[in-house]
């Protein structure tokens, strides 16, 4: 009895390996080509924004993702033919970063994915999605709080961050953070 349980599991165990071997042999070109374009868009922002915190402090540095990260964006997309952007159910720039239905969905799972223990730096998610326009491959990747982003979206931010903050965005709903928790997305799409 105990040799068959342990050959099931054994064999379940190859099983998962193949499975995941496989599932490695053929990613789909178009998450690959979306998590290509996230990494730059990431590595560019996160390098600005430390340099200019080490720099200038946080105030200062409130300008770089003010004025870099829809640039940042903006680039890309007119590069790759992707629409790219930033979101969050928490949005700081609400007027350009608030979440349609579809992402809010896969923001509110992202979430849920968090509680139940699942590590929010590889967190994502893919679909076809059919809208007015025809057929879209959209596809997300949840972005972590981690400690250099408290210094604006964390619970005790500086009287003078606060301030800036209030006047560049009256509407800021994106504080209160700790670290580890889903910040946001990377969200991308293009037409299929
Ligand atoms: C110096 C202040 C500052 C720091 C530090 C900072 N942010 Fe932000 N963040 C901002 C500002 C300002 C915006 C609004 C940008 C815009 O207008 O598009 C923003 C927007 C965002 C957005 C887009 C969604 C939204 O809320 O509008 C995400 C996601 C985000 N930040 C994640 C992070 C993460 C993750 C870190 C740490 C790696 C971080 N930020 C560090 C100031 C900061």
């Amino acid at each position: 009895m105990n040799n068959r349980l342990l050959i099931g599991s054994l064999s379940t165990l190859a099983l998962c390996a193949g499975l995941a071997l496989a599932a490695e042999e053929t990613p789909n070109p178009n998450v690959a080509e979306a998590k290509d374009i996230i990494k730059e868009f990431a590595t560019q922002l996160q390098g600005e924004l430390a340099t200019a915190i080490k720099g200038n402090g946080p105030v200062e540095a409130i300008n770089v993702c003010y004025d870099r990260a829809p640039a940042i964006a903006e680039d890309l997309s007119a590069q790759t033919g992707w629409e790219v952007g930033r979101t969050s159910l928490k949005a700081r720039n609400v007027a350009d970063n608030s979440p349609d239905d579809w992402e809010t969905m896969v923001l509110k799972r992202f979430d849920e994915r968090q509680a139940d223990g699942e590590d929010v730096k590889t967190m994502a998610y893919a679909e076809v999605v059919e809208g007015e326009d025809g057929k879209r491959f959209r596809f997300m990747k949840a972005i972590p709080t981690s400690e250099i982003c408290l210094a604006c979206h964390g619970q005790e931010i500086a009287p003078e961050v606060v301030e800036a903050l209030d006047a560049a965005y009256p509407d800021d709903q994106a504080r209160g953070y700790s670290v580890g928790e889903v910040r946001g997305a990377f969200t991308l799409s293009k037409p299929l």
